[in-house]
């Protein structure tokens, strides 16, 4: 396996063990907060090969020069970078969890065009706020093809604390191409035998991928992290899978929810955590002192298939993990989300205005829609804005679920707080992605202060495609 995985790397020419914060990229980071100057940083959008379970995996990626995945940088420094794309087709990247001003969002049609093959897109603006965020194309069904990377924005008190950092970015992996998956959703479903089938079906889950993975690797091959005994580490958790949601599990540990899409919480200390599509969560844990190999798995919501890595100290024995659990997960619920609250809350102040989205859905077309309007995506700056707002205003949107399924709703360019669950009002964490599971309400808040024609959609990439989008729009 291991003599594969490397011919498969060398046929990439790009290597996937580069990930983030191994010393290199942290230390980078940290020069940069000390002042040395910034040099704009090279991400380029290509082509790589994965060993999935023992076959090659054409797929994308963002890489440096240097064979990095991603990017790591520390908040309030200008974010430079120039995009190059080494693709036969036209791409968008989208700074999932950044602030930036509109024009650099990276979503096309809406706020700046594709980059063409070839071309290169240069990105200068201040990196706020800190935490755990990601970037992945919002062209077409990229972002099914891995065309995502984690984008770790460092705080300076964190330069103290002697935790060692480890980004985990999960994700699902098809070898059939997404377009294939996309047409036999929306396959007309002709016989009421097949609507009887789909209506009882667990409401979760529309696609069954081939593969789960973590950091590019299945539990067949799993990435293991050194670690110390005693030692502290944060875990930094991203679910970029296009259409899984997951239970991060910790096993025998327990660990400190400290953040929610980058946003500090207070903490809660569980060994279970829901993390849906699109969603981050930075957790504490502590290496017990006689050391081991601890797994920290995401379970896939509603069945049995599970991805990860391991934490190992030295010496520690590894056992293979299988990719299939005994037994299955249910349904990804708020009854975590209803406990956390945030370090840093929106000013207290009633909402301005309250705007309702009703996510609906028609299971017979596959359609998906917001307010009654299926989204044209691929023609995005045609549809009229549902939610207009003004500078400065505090802005709520609440959600109303009327479809069985769940949807991981995210709002581009802002963060926002979560302030009801299913009519229970609460003082809840900051996020940019929330999920509203099926039937149910979630309202959350934004303060008005990035100007611009913003999106709002679910993050399943079969939905977003299918219309189950929105803008919000400023106005003067
Ligand atoms: Cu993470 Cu519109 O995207
Ligand atoms: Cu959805």
């Amino acid at each position: 396996m291991e003599s594969s995985r490397r011919h498969f790397l060398a046929c990439a020419g790009a290597s996937v063990s580069g990930l983030l914060l191994h010393k290199n990229g942290y230390a980078a980071a940290l020069d940069l907060f000390q002042g040395t100057p910034p040099a704009p940083t090279k991400i380029q959008a290509l082509t790589r090969t994965l060993d999935i379970n023992g076959k090659a995996a054409t797929v994308l990626g963002l890489l440096q020069k240097n064979g990095t995945q991603g990017l790591e940088t520390v908040v309030n420094q200008p974010f430079q970078v120039v995009l190059e794309n080494k693709l036969t087709e036209p791409t968008a990247i989208h700074w999932h969890g950044l602030h930036p001003p509109n024009n650099e969002d990276g979503v096309p049609g809406v706020t700046q065009p594709v980059i063409r093959p070839n071309e290169s897109s240069f990105f200068n603006f201040p990196v706020i706020p800190a935490g755990t965020h990601w970037m992945h194309s919002h062209e077409g069904f990229q972002e099914v093809r891995l065309l995502s990377a984690p984008l770790i924005v460092h705080d300076s008190a964190e330069q103290a604390a002697d935790v060692q950092q480890v980004v985990v970015m999960f994700g699902d992996f098809s070898f059939t191409p997404p377009s294939e998956i996309y047409a036999k959703l929306r396959a007309p479903k002709k016989d009421m035998a097949a609507m009887g089938k789909m209506a009882s079906k667990p409401d979760a889950n529309d696609v069954n991928y081939d593969a789960y993975i973590a950091n590019d690797r299945t539990l067949a091959d799993p990435e293991v992290v050194r670690v110390e005994k005693s030692g502290r580490v944060r875990l930094r958790l991203i679910n970029g899978s296009s259409g899984t949601n997951y239970f991060v599990d910790l096993g025998s540990l327990t660990g400190e929810l400290i953040a929610t899409d980058g946003m500090p919480v207070k903490p809660i200390r569980a060994s279970r955590f829901p993390l849906a599509i699109a969603q981050r969560i930075d957790l504490m844990v502590q290496v017990p002192p006689s050391g081991g190999a601890f797994p920290i798995l995401a379970l896939r919501e509603a069945s049995s298939e599970q991805t990860g890595i391991l934490l190992a100290t030295a010496g520690a024995p590894i056992k293979r993990l299988p990719v299939q659990a005994s037994t299955p997960t249910g349904l990804l619920t708020l009854d975590q989300e209803s406990q956390l609250s945030a370090v840093t809350p929106l000013s207290p102040k009633p909402a301005d205005q309250t705007s309702v989205l009703r996510l609906q859905g028609n299971m017979a077309k596959y359609q998906w829609m917001i307010n009654d309007v299926v989204f044209n995506v691929n023609n995005p700056g045609a549809e009229k804005s549902q939610v207009r707002v003004k500078m400065g205003q505090r802005v709520a949107l609440k959600f109303v679920n009327e479809t069985p399924m769940s949807h991981p709703m995210h709002l581009h360019g802002h963060t926002f707080q979560v302030l009801e669950i299913n009519g229970r009002p609460l003082q809840g964490p900051l996020r940019d992605t929330i999920l509203v599971p099926g039937n149910a309400s979630v309202t959350v808040a934004f303060d008005a202060n990035n100007p611009g024609l913003w999106f709002v959609h679910c993050h399943i990439i079969w939905h977003l495609e299918a219309g189950m989008a929105a803008l919000v729009k400023y106005e003067a």
